[in-house]
């Protein structure tokens, strides 16, 4: 197959990228590949919101780029911080052309909610399902396009690059170049090769390498573990951000259900099992203090007690209110014999967003030739060591829009490569048990929580080092051997994942943002960022 512009990923960034590219080039093909459906992404389970200057009353861009900076403890690069704080606006008014319906106030005004590290009330949303609201618009909105073509259950196993054509690639090769990508259709179990001018990697994130995530089971982190195969540049792994307050439902892992920060922005105090509103001990901000602050401070209170959780209470919150702005939340929490407005909800931090990924210039080209990356897989350079609440769908907007002018001044001169092999599959056989995939997977997941998690220190990650040694090991034997599947492919991907995250950890002599290592407990008077 071949295809102008190919897209991987169906969330923001994706289906961002490919409406802009379409319309301009009406001529060119532009395909958007998805691995299951086309919107389970992390996109659709967005609950707060996307932070946005849009009422100059009483915010301004400088408030939003003073937020932004201080949430990323000193490793934002300014000039990013800048361009997303300023073109965001237009890219939200661009959306809400599209059709997405942003919550109003009764004079029309958008009703801007707040969350952590914010100065000003400016996120906007809608109740409790703005990501669900977002990729609805998107998906109906590429509907519309008719050269672009959407095909879902289609996993990418590999960029394609010269390394495929019998040329040695290593990171020092000048100008690699990607040529398209190889899928496993899972329609048809069939390996295919699909050439593309441009190829736009929109994979989002890889919460699932943890045991407790807000991430659904996609995210997993392919296009970070595939650009790193390529031999790609890749940044700041180290930089996991965990949400404090995902729903405790004792025994359940893997995805769990978010509370929004919002929900705080509205008012809800964090109590420990004792009853008391805790974050007076750690921060002068509160309940509102940036995330890897709430965090942590959750994480120490449960260690002093003993527990899995605390307790958000939201019993002082206007009930017509709430059962406004939070609709989604009242029912989950209904559905578990929870009254939000009566009953403390049981929380936990749980791994919710990856700062560092694909590293990207200020057109979202990433190291690669003809290779863009934008949203949760690309490392900008907006959120350093710790990313703002709702600034990641605006950078995915922007993002794909700054890649979106460069690609189409692009296209017209780049012509498909020849030559390209077909997958080779010499010597694999059906798989023999899927328990080898399984039981290494939940190994990874819980040495992953347990060494990697919201503190760290030396010795852990030594052993998480180890464990994934062997890991990686039998899981490399196990490829070279067995036909591929997305189960495979994705516990391949997800030990390349936990390999730069702790890689990049132990490079970090300190600790910032989200890197909290208690064997460097201060920050360093060096900023720099975790190259691999
Ligand atoms: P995604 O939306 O995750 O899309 C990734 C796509 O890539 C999917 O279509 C997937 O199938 C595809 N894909 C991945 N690998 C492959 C492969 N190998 N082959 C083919 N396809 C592949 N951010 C905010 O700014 N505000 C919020 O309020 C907010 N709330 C959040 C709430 C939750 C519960 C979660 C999980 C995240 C939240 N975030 C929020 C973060 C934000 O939603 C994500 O960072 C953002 O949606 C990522 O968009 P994306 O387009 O980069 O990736
Ligand atoms: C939330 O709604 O609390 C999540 C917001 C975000 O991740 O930006």
């Amino acid at each position: 197959m071949e295809t102008d512009f190919l897209v991987i990923g169906s969330g923001i960034a994706g289906l961002t990228y490919a409406i802009k590219v379409a319309n301009a080039c009406p001529d060119k093909q532009v395909t958007i590949i998805t691995k299951t459906q086309s919107d389970e992404t992390n996109t659709k389970y967005a609950q707060g919101g996307i932070a946005g200057v849009m009422d100059t009353s009483h915010d301004s861009f400088q408030k939003h780029i003073s937020d932004t900076l201080i949430a990323g403890d000193g490793l934002c690069d300014e000039k990013v911080v800048e361009i997303v704080v300023k073109e965001g606006v237009q890219r939200i008014n661009e959306l809400i052309d599209w059709g997405a319906n942003f919550d109003k106030e009764a004079d029309g005004d958008f009703k801007l909610g707040k969350e952590g590290g914010h100065s000003e009330n400016r996120i906007l949303h809608h109740k409790d399902i703005t990501g669900r609201e977002m990729e609805r618009t998107l998906l109906a909105a590429i509907k519309e396009v008719p050269n672009i073509q959407l095909i879902s259950h289609c996993f990418v196993l590999d960029l394609i690059t010269q390394h495929h054509l019998g040329y040695l690639v290593t990171k020092s090769t000048p100008d690699i170049e990607c040529y398209g990508v190889y899928v496993l259709n899972l329609k048809t179990s069939r390996i295919e090769k699909v050439c593309a001018k441009l190829v736009m990697l929109a994979t989002g994130g890889n919460g699932q390498v943890y045991r407790s995530t807000t991430n659904p089971v996609i995210a997993t982190g392919d296009g970070v573990a595939m650009v790193y195969r390529a031999k790609g540049r890749i940044e700041n792994m180290e930089f996991i951000q965990f949400h404090p307050t995902a729903l405790y439902e004792p025994g359940i892992r893997g995805q769990c259900f978010l509370i929004t920060e919002a929900v705080r922005g509205d008012g809800a105090i964090l109590r420990n099992q004792d009853g008391e509103a805790f974050m007076r001990k750690y921060d002068e901000r509160l309940e509102l203090a940036p995330r890897d602050v709430v965090a942590r401070a959750i994480d120490n209170e449960m260690k002093i007690a003993g527990t899995e959780y605390v307790f958000l209470d939201c019993t002082a919150m206007d009930r017509d209110k709430f059962l406004e702005h939070f609709p989604n939340i009242f029912e989950k929490c209904k559905s578990l014999g929870i009254d939000p407005l009566k009953d403390f909800i049981p929380v936990a931090p749980a791994a919710h967003y990856s700062c560092g990924g694909i590293k990207t210039d200020e057109w979202g080209r990433t190291s690669i030739k003809n290779l863009y990356a934008s949203g949760e897989c690309a490392c900008t350079g907006l959120h350093g060591a710790n990313r703002l609440a709702s600034n990641s769908l605006l950078e995915a907007m922007v993002f794909s829009h700054r890649a979106f002018t460069n690609a189409v001044q692009k296209i017209n001169a780049l012509q498909f490569k020849t030559g390209i092999p077909n997958w080779n599959e010499e010597g694999t056989n059906k798989p023999s048990e899927m328990i080898l995939i399984t039981q290494s997977l939940k190994e990874l997941k819980l040495l992953m929580s347990d060494y990697l998690g919201i503190v760290r220190n030396n010795q852990r990650l030594q052993r998480a080092n180890r464990r994934l040694d062997l890991l990686h090991e039998e899981t490399e034997t196990l490829y070279e051997r067995t036909q591929v599947s997305p189960q495979l492919c994705e516990l391949r991907n997800m030990i390349t994942i936990a390999y730069l995250i702790v890689k990049s950890a132990e490079l970090r002599k300190e600790s910032r943002g989200l890197h909290y290592n208690t064997d460097y407990p201060q920050r360093s008077a060096i900023l720099q960022n975790t190259i691999l």
